[in-house]
């Protein structure tokens, strides 16, 4: 009887080990009272996020990567400007939405990468379409772990005034607002969902749910027809200033693209 006594405090300290481990590894995804979406997540599907050979969201990084390089016909590639993408483009995605000195207002990651469209004198990429997926993910990781860290006040307090008043709105045939659920109903279920703060910190996202990657706004709009409310279009200034606010929320969580979520 004694091997077996000795076998089960050993296993009783190394699962023990493992709870302690786990939740240290939960403390990277926390800031104050900010949780991301990480740390409601099942065990299998964050690990799935974590390692990067399994995480699905690698493949658009992956063609974003080999996008950056290549020029179009009469025009630049995002390399001839920008050069190294892991220098040039370290916490970027920490810093966006933002405003913009050209257009006069915040936009947001897309946004910005399609003003650079532009200037390589190609037109815009269409919302969730591969490659603007791919090009955002890849600038997106070169934040990986840095921490959510928007501008708020200058030229942006505008746009972050109305972000704040959207969230808070009541909308749809269900009369609620995004702080109704992301704040009221934390952790509470929604059919198969668990709902969490609605954190921005890890977009573009691969979501089970859709079975490919989706943009922030798409993220939204889902939100928006969850309660039976009309959605914007996706680009539109009202998703922005939500993107903004919404991203704020989270400051101080770390940049997690391409996360992995239900
Ligand atoms: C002809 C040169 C040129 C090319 C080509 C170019 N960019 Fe830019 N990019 C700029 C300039 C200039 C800025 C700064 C002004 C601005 O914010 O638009 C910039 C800014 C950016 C920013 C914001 C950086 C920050 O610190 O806020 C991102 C992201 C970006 N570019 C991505 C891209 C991507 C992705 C491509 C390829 C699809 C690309 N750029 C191609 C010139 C270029
Ligand atoms: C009826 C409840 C409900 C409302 C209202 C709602 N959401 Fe959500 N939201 C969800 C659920 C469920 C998910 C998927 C599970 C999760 O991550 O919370 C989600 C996910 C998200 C995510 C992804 C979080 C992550 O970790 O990737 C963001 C961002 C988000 N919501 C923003 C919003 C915004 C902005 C609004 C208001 C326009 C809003 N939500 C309104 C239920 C809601």
């Amino acid at each position: 009887m004694k091997r077996p006594l000795a076998v089960s405090v050993v296993g009783l300290l190394l699962a023990a080990a493992g709870i302690a481990a786990a939740q240290q590894d939960l403390a990277a995804y926390v800031s104050g009272d900010r949780r991301s979406g990480f740390t409601f997540l099942a065990p299998e599907t964050r690990a799935l996020q974590t390692d990067e050979f399994r995480n699905p969201g690698m493949l658009w990084v992956e063609e974003g990567e080999r996008l950056w390089s290549v020029a179009p016909p009469g025009g630049q590639s995002c390399a001839g400007c920008h050069k190294d993408a892991a220098v040039s483009m370290k916490g970027v995605a920490a810093s966006y939405p933002a405003y913009d000195e050209e257009q006069k207002h915040v936009i947001n990651l897309e946004q910005q990468i399609n003003q650079c469209r532009g200037r390589q004198k190609q037109p815009a990429l269409a919302w969730e379409s591969r490659e603007l997926l791919a090009l955002t993910a890849y600038v997106g990781r070169q934040s990986l772990g840095m921490p959510v860290a928007v501008k708020i006040d200058g030229p942006a307090a505008q746009s972050f005034a109305r972000g704040k008043e959207e969230y808070e709105m009541r909308r749809g045939q269900l009369d609620l607002s995004c702080a109704a659920c992301h704040e009221s109903q934390v952790g509470a279920k929604l059919r198969a969902e668990v709902i969490s703060q609605g954190q921005m910190n890890g977009f573009p996202i691969y979501r089970q749910l859709w079975q490919t990657m989706g943009s922030s706004h798409r993220m939204i709009a889902w939100c928006n027809e969850a309660v039976r409310a009309e959605t914007y279009p996706a680009g539109s200034q009202e998703y922005v200033d939500l993107e903004l606010y919404a991203k704020w929320r989270g400051r101080g969580l770390p940049v997690e693209t391409p996360a992995v979520r239900r």
